[in-house]
């Protein structure tokens, strides 16, 4: 029994001024230690007994979490200070969106048709990375490991932007050319349908990230910031730093090996299973031993000390926090991050165990204006280490990370979950009553008018009144609808049945139709795609709710 599922515990609102927020420039602050002038976004803090929870506030409140603080405007907030010169040659994620994509240069994606594509599945990737974190350059070799659906005489693979030097399939010498972001490979010989072939690719250069219409307020990929590398993809970003099979719905195991010099430490996504130093340089190979979606790779180059603790089954969890932290900010950002054993026990409780090997958190000695849920080692700047949001990201190992996204025009199964199951932690640790917190969240959506999550645009990918906030609204309603029992049965169903791959919304409906029955189904549509927000909420629970 969980304290969401209880009766109502008074909760007191406490505005706090909190983060800047910023859009993750390379003008952003670094390790800023006061909260910015009240032009920054506040969120509301709920504070109830000791515990100190947030909540976002009204109609005016910036996201808590991820989103923008101009999430509702589609201009860029700030503009780039350090390598906006090298935007002109930089591809876009959805550059004349009319053009369909040639069979095999794309996954069918509504958003995104020229992201991923088809004729083969990629297995496994192995990355090599020699990075000069000064010349911001990287050398890479990238190994694709795939099996091919259909005979290709053309390999598509998606890459923007750094050189390519040679290209071998099966290792033979392949031509190549690039067009807008695709690597076209012509092997020596069609590669026969249905069997496992590798393709080697050679490349290096400056890595540009991507100008990409679902994220309007950052361009995204690989970082170079205030002396550190960090990469959050979402959703079309990792093409600017590998070449890949770049859609969710084709999901690999990856090696990753990153060189950089002596002094600095390479973290990434999986367990860190390799470390050597030679010549000046420190080797780290790190390996990712279930399936993960291309977006949620991550590198992190950087002076960080790690830290490390346990849940109570005796998960690892791998901290990476900047070394240059005063003993005072190491002692708060390790405070802080110790919430995350705990909320890993819920989470395991609710929906069953952790997907993946090992978990933790990279701090950046910096503000970015969203966290990135990389798996197994997601990103903060130095501004989102609280609950809610540690919570979220960790929320979306389960759902994000383990099942995926179908198509990017579902993202709310991505955000919205991970948004719900947050405050539901959020509900339990701080002893809240969950409707209270969904009370809330209804009037910044309505004050918002959220739009439907079911029908977002691109360009509405990330806006947090409908993909995170009316969406976690969704499972709310949908939760009141079919009372704990059931409704925790549809989160698992929906867990156990697509971990290690992808889902959809037809996927959750038939789940939803099968424990709830039509009148949940039609309930859920309303929330999803109805023009208007329902007024289900509004009064006190159906008969048949809880
Ligand atoms: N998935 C992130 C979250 O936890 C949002 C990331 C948006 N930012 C980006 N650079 N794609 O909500
Ligand atoms: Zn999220």
């Amino acid at each position: 029994m969980h304290r969401w599922m209880k009766a109502a515990v008074p909760v007191l609102a406490v505005a706090l001024a909190f983060s800047a927020c910023s859009t993750g420039e390379d003008d952003a602050a670094p390790a800023a230690t006061t909260p910015p002038p009240d032009t920054s976004p506040a969120v509301t803090t709920t504070a109830a007994s000791s515990a100190t929870t947030v909540l976002p506030s009204e109609t005016t409140a910036p996201p808590p979490t991820t989103a923008p603080p101009e999430s509702t405007s589609t201009t860029a907030p700030e503009a780039d200070t350090t390598d906006a010169a090298g935007d002109a040659g930089a591809d876009t994620a959805d550059a004349d969106a009319d053009a369909s994509p040639p069979p095999g240069a794309g996954a069918g994606d509504s958003f995104y048709p020229w992201l991923g594509n088809s004729g083969y599945d990629v297995i496994h990737y192995d990355l090599v990375l020699e990075v000069d974190p000064d010349a911001n350059t990287i050398d890479g070799i990238t190994t694709v490991y795939a099996v091919s659906t259909g005979e290709l005489e053309t390999i598509y693979l998606d890459l923007s932007g750094l050189k390519v030097a040679t290209v071998t399939v099966d290792g033979a010498a392949a031509e190549f050319l690039r067009e807008r972001a695709e690597l076209i490979v012509q092997p020596a010989t069609p590669v026969p349908a249905g069997v496992g072939f590798t393709v080697e690719i050679a490349y290096s250069g400056v890595p540009e990230r991507i100008d990409d219409p679902g994220v309007p307020f950052t361009r995204i990929g690989w970082f170079n910031q205030h002396g550190v590398i960090f990469t959050a993809n979402e959703p079309s970003g990792s093409m600017s730093w590998f070449p890949s099979n770049n859609h969710p719905t084709d999901k690999a195991t990856f090696t990753i090996v990153i060189t950089v010099p002596e002094h600095l430490t390479a973290a990434s996504t999986g367990v860190l299973v390799e470390e050597s130093a030679a010549d000046g340089r420190r080797t780290f190979t790190w390996q990712m031993n279930d399936p993960m979606a291309t977006y949620l790779a991550a590198v992190y180059i950087g002076e960080f000390e790690r830290h490390t603790q346990a849940t109570r089954d005796g998960l690892i969890i791998r901290d990476y926090i900047p070394s240059s932290l005063t003993d005072e900010q190491r002692q708060a950002t390790l405070e802080a991050l110790s919430v995350t054993p705990g909320a890993i026990d819920f989470f395991e409780e609710l929906l069953g165990p952790y997907p993946f090997d090992a978990y933790g958190t990279l701090v950046l000695p910096f503000s970015i204006g969203f966290a990135m849920e990389n798996q197994t080692l997601s990103l903060h700047g130095d501004r989102t280490l609280i609950p809610l949001i540690i919570a979220h990201e960790l929320a979306h190992q389960w759902f994000g990370n383990a099942v995926s996204p179908g198509d990017w025009s579902e993202i709310w199964l991505n955000e919205g979950f991970a948004h719900y199951l947050a405050f539901l932690y959020l509900a339990d640790y701080g002893g809240h009553d969950i409707a209270a917190l969904m009370a809330n969240e209804l009037q910044a959506a309505r004050g918002a008018n959220a739009v439907p999550p079911g029908s977002v645009t691109v360009e509405q990918l990330f806006d947090f009144p409908s993909v995170y906030q009316r969406s976690t609204l969704t499972l709310h309603a949908l939760h009141r609808h079919v009372g704990d029992d059931t409704f925790l049965e549809i989160l698992r169903e929906h867990y156990q049945r697509s971990a290690g791959g992808s889902a959809t919304t037809p996927d959750f409906m038939a789940i939803v139709a099968q424990h709830g029955g039509p009148d949940a189904v039609a309930l859920l549509a309303s929330w999803l795609y109805s023009p208007e927000i329902p007024s289900t909420l509004d009064g006190p629970p159906a008969s048949s709710g809880k």
